[in-house]
């Protein structure tokens, strides 16, 4: 059974719990962690890296998209799935141009966004006012919703020849 890593970066909930969601999938050999936490990571440890992160601004995390460009030939050597948490579904591909190496992408099994959750009670005044812009400028209603189907398909892609939990 592959040995798997899901490295995640978020700012508040979503991220996090959409990494664990898609590691209780998978039967065995999977491990959680926060790119905080990447210090502690043996990249020889694992078959496969799965990345999540979440977008603010068009942007990831600018430590996870460091860490990658940093580990890039050695990646480059493993199976690899990224997973990103946006609302705006239909840019999910410009997203994933704009953060991750050209050839991390083509080498990628599976690229897909799981949707977002925006919970304004735990956001910082900044994001909230950020927020309230965004949404006067763009004059369109944004829709947050994680698809937990999307990620069991995610899943089942990173686990071929493997079963999963249904
Ligand atoms: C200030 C702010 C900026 C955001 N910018 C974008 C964006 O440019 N594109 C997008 O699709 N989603 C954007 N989002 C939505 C977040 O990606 C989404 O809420 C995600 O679920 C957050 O994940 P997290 O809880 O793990 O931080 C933004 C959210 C906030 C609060």
């Amino acid at each position: 059974m592959k040995k798997r890593l899901i490295l995640y970066a978020g700012k508040y909930k979503t991220t996090k719990e959409c990494a664990q969601l898609l590691a209780d999938k998978f039967y065995e050999h999977v491990k959680l962690c926060s790119i905080a936490d990447v210090q502690s990571v043996s990249l020889q440890d694992y078959d496969q890296i799965i990345f999540g992160a979440s977008i603010y601004e068009s942007r990831i995390s600018r430590k996870m998209s460091q860490w990658i460009k940093k580990h890039q030939n050695h990646l480059l050597h493993k199976e690899i799935g990224i997973f990103l948490c946006a609302y705006h579904d239909e840019k999910c591909g410009l997203y994933m141009k704009l953060n991750f190496p050209i050839e991390i992408l083509e080498h990628a099994k599976v690229e897909m966004c799981f949707g977002a959750h925006l919970d304004y009670s735990t956001m910082s005044w900044l994001d909230r006012f950020l927020m309230k812009l965004i949404q006067f400028f763009d004059q369109e209603e944004i829709v947050t919703k994680v698809y937990k189907e999307r990620i069991h398909y995610f899943a089942r892609e990173m686990a071929k020849g493997e079963e999963i939990y249904e």
